[in-house]
């Protein structure tokens, strides 16, 4: 979607430099893709948590929680899949002006949509974490039993069963959750932001 060309970018008196030094630390957004049920969420707000308590700006931008507002109006067709991932790369983007650590945790199946959340966000401030986990786990987790009902053809276009999951191919980090615990996961992704947003 283009801008309206007749709209001129105000430059305020804050910058975002300015923000993130009264903060003491940078801004950038961590994508974490995954299956459902892969533990994008669950850790992306243990992490949150974590930040928050060591007085960082920071929010988790969800699946579950922005397909109610911002993204009520989409399906889970390709085409409503590459919007949802639009509209919360131009937020997260703002965000990253407000000088926020977003941790944004969507399935975002896509590459190709994925390589357009950089491209809004920026290459310098988009940070790409593989929450990866054998389908047959995910499965068996079935935390919202929406797996046995997309097996069962009551919900259409469901990731890893009837819509297609593609891996990255060089994401910044990666974290298997069928073989390291909650903690560990949360104590690597939180290092792994730390490193990343230190000024
Ligand atoms: S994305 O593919 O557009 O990035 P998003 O992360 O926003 O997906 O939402 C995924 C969540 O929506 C899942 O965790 C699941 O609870 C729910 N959901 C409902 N229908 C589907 C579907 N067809 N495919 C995947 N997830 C679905």
């Amino acid at each position: 979607m283009s801008g309206n060309k007749n709209i001129q970018k105000f430059r305020g008196e804050v910058s975002r430099e300015d923000r993130e030094n009264i903060h003491g630390h940078r801004a950038a957004v961590f994508w974490f893709t995954g299956l459902s049920g892969s533990g994008k969420s669950t850790i992306a707000h243990a992490v949150e948590k974590e930040l928050f308590d060591d007085l960082m700006r920071v929010y988790v931008f969800d699946g579950d929680n922005v397909r109610h507002g911002l993204c009520a109006d989409l399906s889970f067709a390709p085409t409503a899949r590459t919007e949802n991932i639009r509209r919360i790369s131009e937020v997260a983007k703002l965000f990253v002006e407000n000088s926020t650590v977003c941790l944004c945790a969507f399935i975002s199946p896509l590459l190709s949509d994925r390589q357009m959340a950089r491209e809004i966000i920026g290459d310098n401030d988009f940070y790409e974490i593989f929450v990866t986990c054998p389908l047959e786990v995910c499965e068996e987790r079935d935390v919202k039993g929406f797996y046995k009902m997309a097996r069962e053809g009551k919900i259409k276009n469901y990731t890893g069963i009837s819509a297609p999951y593609e891996a990255p191919e060089n994401p910044d980090l990666i974290v298997e959750t069928d073989k390291e615990t909650l903690e560990e996961s949360v104590t690597r992704v939180k290092e792994f932001i730390l490193q990343k947003v230190k000024i």
